[in-house]
């Protein structure tokens, strides 16, 4: 669907590019000529997703053993990384989440999901958007959310509370460093199988993650489907938009703003509907 090179002489930072969703986004950057930087918690995902990608398309890929939530670290990291040449793309992906009962949780419970998504991203954006600033140069901040970012997620309270904070700071920096030639946006997925994902928000039944039934396309998304968008949005050929959040998620999200009768009415047969006309045709 892209040109070889769409991202040819770019280098990217993926955080938490070493599994999920993360990892097909750089894969697919990889396939599109861009240098990888991924970085996360444990090592040996990352030194796996390196070698794999090496191997199947030949990428230049650099780890980075990073805790996002330490500011210190991300600093060092980033300053690593620019002693060897400009980063031109920032992916914030990196997150944590878990269903709970809101009454039931620690404040180190609620803490360690927003010292990774919330805190953690703007150590990020943070750290990159100082560097573009000084050096002169543009660049694109994606912010990976979801969509209880836009709609709340009852159960999941703190990563909503989270990812609606990044959901500003797209929209925020978009203002305030567009004049300097920084794009901000954002995705917003729905359901997406990773690993990761299924073992903390459907652990019981990790068979039955996908919850098709609940999505109006009657299927979840395809990596694919994800990381083209990404791929997309952070190319020149998306060079105007700023501060946008596309939402990925075969029209989950608007299933409940269209009022949860009409799941029911979805399998109604023709004499239901027949009878219905009958009884709300004016008479
Ligand atoms: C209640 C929990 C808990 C749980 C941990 N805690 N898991 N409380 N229910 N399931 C509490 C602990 O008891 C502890 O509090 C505190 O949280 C910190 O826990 P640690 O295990 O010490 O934290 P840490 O090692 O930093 O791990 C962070 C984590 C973990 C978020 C808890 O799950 C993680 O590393 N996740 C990263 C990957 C991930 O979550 N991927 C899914 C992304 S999916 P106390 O008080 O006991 O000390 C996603 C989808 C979005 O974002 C929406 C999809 C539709
Ligand atoms: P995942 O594989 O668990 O991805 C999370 C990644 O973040 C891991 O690589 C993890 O690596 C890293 N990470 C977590 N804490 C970190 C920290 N403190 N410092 C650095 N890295 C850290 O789950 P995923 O499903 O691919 O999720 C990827 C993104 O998509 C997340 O932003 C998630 O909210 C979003 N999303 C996913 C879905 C879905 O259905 N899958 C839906 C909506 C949104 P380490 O543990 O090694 O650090």
């Amino acid at each position: 669907m892209f040109q070889d090179d769409l991202l040819k002489g770019k280098r990217a930072l993926i955080t938490g590019g070493g599994t999920g969703l993360g990892k097909s986004i750089g894969r697919r950057y990889a396939e599109l000529g861009a240098d990888l930087i991924i970085c996360g918690r444990r090592v040996e995902k990352l030194q796996e997703t390196k070698e794999v990608f090496q191997r199947d398309i030949g990428a230049t890929v650099t780890i980075h053993q990073c805790d996002i939530r330490d500011p210190d670290a991300v600093e060092a990291m980033m300053s690593d990384i620019w002693s060897s040449g400009s980063l031109d793309i920032l992916v914030n992906n990196a997150a944590g989440n878990f269903i709970a009962q809101t009454k039931d949780l620690s404040h180190r419970a609620i803490d360690a999901i927003l010292g990774i998504v919330l805190h953690g991203s703007a150590y990020c954006a943070v750290a990159c958007g100082r560097r573009w600033i000084e050096a002169n140069r543009p660049g694109v901040i994606l912010n990976i959310l979801t969509t209880s970012a836009l709609y709340g997620a009852a159960f999941q309270v703190p990563s909503a509370m989270a990812k609606a904070g990044v959901a500003s700071m797209t929209r925020s920096l978009a203002v305030e460093w567009g004049p300097k030639g920084i794009r901000s946006v954002a995705i917003a997925p729905g359901p997406f199988p990773t690993e990761g994902a299924g073992s903390r928000l459907r652990p019981d039944d990790l068979d039955d993650f996908p919850m098709a039934d609940d999505i109006p396309l009657r299927r979840v998304g395809e990596h694919s489907e994800l990381s083209n968008l990404a791929a997309f949005l952070v190319s020149e050929e998306a060079g105007f938009i700023n501060g946008e959040i596309v939402v990925i998620d075969g029209g989950k999200s608007l299933q409940g703003v269209n009022g949860s009768a009409t799941q029911s009415m979805q399998n109604w047969d023709d004499t239901k509907w027949a009878s219905i006309a009958e009884k709300t045709r004016g008479r």
